[in-house]
């Protein structure tokens, strides 16, 4: 092996070995959780929209096949929308298109995202991981409101 070989490799090595005890330092003598779209929240078996105040939401999302419940959701722009996310069935995806909304839908358990909607417009729903025949199909929306 070349000795600039030798040289990047126990470079990079070492930088791994730096990388890894930053981490478990972090997490064992900090007291920094890792982070995680994951809540400990009960998984629930219907959708539901709860408006805190006009500029706070907080969306539960069911997943099933092949719907997302609800699968019309209207909010004013500028609003915070707190989502929680889980399935009734299998594995489904859930990504806002145009936003950086991007979460799987897993039974048994539920996922979170905080998302505030500026541009007002209609957002599209789909689920991005198969899950059935009418998969394809599977969508919901919301519509974002002018002030
Ligand atoms: Cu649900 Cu694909």
């Amino acid at each position: 092996m070349d000795r600039a070989e030798k040289l990047v490799l126990g470079m990079a090595s070492a930088l791994l070995v730096v990388f890894l005890s930053a981490t478990v330092f972090a997490v064992a003598r900090l007291d920094i959780t890792l982070p995680t779209c994951f809540t400990e929240m009960e998984p629930f078996d219907e959708g539901e929209v709860i408006e805190h105040s006009e500029d706070w939401y907080e969306v539960h999302y069911l997943a099933a096949m092949w719907f997302f419940e609800p699968e019309e959701l209207e909010v004013p722009a500028g609003a915070t929308v707190d989502l929680y996310l889980t399935s009734d069935d299998v594995l489904h995806g859930f990504q806002i298109l145009g936003t950086d909304v991007n979460l799987m839908a897993v039974p048994g358990t539920v996922n979170y995202k905080r998302v505030t909607f500026d541009e007002p417009g209609e957002y599209r729903i789909v689920c991005h991981e198969f899950c059935g025949i009418d998969h394809h199909w599977m969508a919901a929306t919301i519509t974002v409101a002018e002030r």
